[in-house]
């Protein structure tokens, strides 16, 4: 059999808009409702560690309520002609939930949550049970917090990440406005050859790469993306 290419997949926020959670810088983005210094920093956990968690209760309750859309299974068919990759910015689950098997998080996971002792243990959060408090510690007695890469923060996954990028045959960015770094800095280890698709339905500024742009939501434009990849293989 031949050996399959690898597709690399960077998907953002926009994979799962149409699951019903709303992007970051969209108008009526989560950035629009709430200062990121507030939320997403280690001030604001330092300083103010129940709205911290009030944020992320808030975020974790909206995703068990949500299901993987039908972009999120065209990823997982792909996997039946390519050998699929995914780096995703998103803090969700709904690529696992649809069945991907390789999905790297680089700024965490909203079903994890992280000991604030020196193990930084990791804990899986019960969805039966997903709001937290300052109170909720672990087994040593530290607090737990959110297994979010906050602003400000180092990216722990970055250089698997960059690893993955490096050997891609395709990329596929869905769904990113390419504005927080390091993650859209992940597009200088991809090979200058490498084909780059983007799925998005707005512009997205991707400097020095020719792009095929399908202007689209994930939905309908990962049909397209199947539809043009099947003719080509
Ligand atoms: P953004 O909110 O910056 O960008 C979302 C992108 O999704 C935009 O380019 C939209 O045009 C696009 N979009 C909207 N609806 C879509 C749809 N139905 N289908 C496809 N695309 C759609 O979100 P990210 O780029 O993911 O970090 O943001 C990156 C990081 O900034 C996040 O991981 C988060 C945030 O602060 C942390 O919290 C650490």
């Amino acid at each position: 059999m031949a050996l399959r290419k690898k597709l690399v997949v960077l998907t953002g926020a926009g994979m799962s808009a149409e699951s019903g959670i709303a992007t970051f810088r969209d108008s009526g983005g989560l950035w629009e409702q709430h200062r990121v210094e507030d939320v997403a920093t280690p001030e604001a956990w330092m300083t103010n560690p129940t709205l911290v968690h009030q944020f992320y209760n808030q975020r974790r309750k909206q995703l068990i309520e949500a299901k993987p859309n039908m972009g999120h299974y065209a990823l997982v068919e792909l996997e039946q002609d390519f050998d699929v990759h995914i780096i995703t910015q998103n803090v969700d689950d709904l690529h696992e939930r649809a069945g991907s098997l390789k999905v790297l998080h680089i700024h965490g996971e909203l079903m994890k949550m992280r000991s604030t002792g020196p193990s930084e243990e990791v804990f899986k959060v019960n969805p039966e049970k997903p709001e937290y408090c300052l109170e909720d510690k672990c087994p040593e007695g530290y607090p737990l917090r959110p297994h979010i890469v906050w602003f400000g923060e180092m990216v722990p996954e970055y250089e698997n990440a960059a690893a993955i990028a490096a050997k891609a045959d395709i990329l596929l960015i869905i769904g990113t406005s390419m504005q927080v770094y390091p993650a859209a800095g992940l597009l200088h280890y991809v090979k200058p050859t490498v084909p780059i698709y983007l799925i998005d339905p707005q512009d997205v500024s991707i400097a020095f790469r020719d792009v095929h742009h399908i202007k689209k939501g994930a939905s309908e434009g990962m049909k397209e993306f199947g539809r043009m990849m099947r003719t080509k293989n």
